[in-house]
């Protein structure tokens, strides 16, 4: 059992969740990191962290699958006893127009990100009331705007939801002291799509991960906010 706060990330291991990783163990946090496939750069990242002085466990499991999230948070119930913080970070995005869209990655996205942050917040759920934990949502800049998007319909989708998820679950959860959030971020330093964009963000300039870290701070520290979307973009999409 744990007496420290304890973070779980989906997604944790790279990118975006391994710098989120990072900020948190900065802040005294346990880790559970969650990854899917790519065991060789998770352990990398967990090496760096404990060598930085952070305690790491790894969990795989496939975050589209609710028994694979029931197993990862049984495991946090068994291992850590106690769960602070849950980032669903995991954002399966493959923007693929009408045109070739098939069932299959539509499935993909949905699930992935959509589903699998309603199981998270299901299976963790009587983690977080113990001691009222905080719930962070990964969105993209802009899901607040009800918009059509046909360049990446499934991935558009799948973040509309979760905000809306974010919302409910943060009315259905306010009186057991439990927080829910979204943090969205916009072209990032590390964006896949940062070319195109980069000269339509208001700012001027790609947001740096350091940028997430500070909205992640925030709502970790402003205990009368939930229920709200951080854009954190520059003013792209305004
Ligand atoms: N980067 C950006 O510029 C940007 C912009 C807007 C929004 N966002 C949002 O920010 C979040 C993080 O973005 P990112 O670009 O850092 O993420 P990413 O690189 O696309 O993915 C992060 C991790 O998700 C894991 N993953 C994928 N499917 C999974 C599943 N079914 N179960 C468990 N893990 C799974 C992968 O693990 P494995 O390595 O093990 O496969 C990967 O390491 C996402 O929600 C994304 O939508 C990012």
């Amino acid at each position: 059992m744990t007496a420290g706060k304890v973070a779980c990330i989906t997604g944790g291991t790279r990118r975006i969740g391994a710098h989120l990783a990072a900020y948190l163990a900065t802040r005294d946090f346990d880790l559970v990191l969650n990854y899917k496939s790519d065991r060789k750069a998770a352990t990398k990242t967990a090496d760096k962290l404990v060598s930085d002085g952070a305690s790491v466990r790894l969990v795989r499991a496939d975050i589209a699958s609710k028994t694979s999230v029931g197993e990862l948070m049984e495991s946090i119930r068994e291992h850590e006893g106690r769960l602070d913080l849950l980032i669903h970070n995991v954002g399966v995005y493959d923007p693929t127009g009408f045109d070739e869209l098939t069932p299959d990655v539509w499935d993909t996205a949905i699930q992935s990100n959509l589903s699998g942050g309603f199981y998270c917040a299901h299976y963790a759920r009587p983690l977080l009331e113990i001691q009222g934990g905080v719930i962070v949502y990964m969105g993209f800049a802009g899901v607040d705007a009800l918009v059509a998007n046909v360049f990446a319909p499934a991935y558009q989708v799948s973040k509309t939801g979760l905000l809306v998820l974010t919302k409910s679950l943060a009315k259905a959860l306010a009186p057991s002291g439990v927080r829910v959030n979204m943090i969205s971020p916009g072209q990032m330093e590390n964006s896949v799509d940062l070319a195109e964009d980069r000269g339509r963000i208001p700012l001027g300039r790609p947001g740096k991960l350091t940028e997430l870290s500070h909205a992640l701070g925030f709502l970790l520290d402003a205990d009368y906010v939930t229920g709200v979307n951080i854009d954190v973009a520059g003013g792209h999409k305004l």
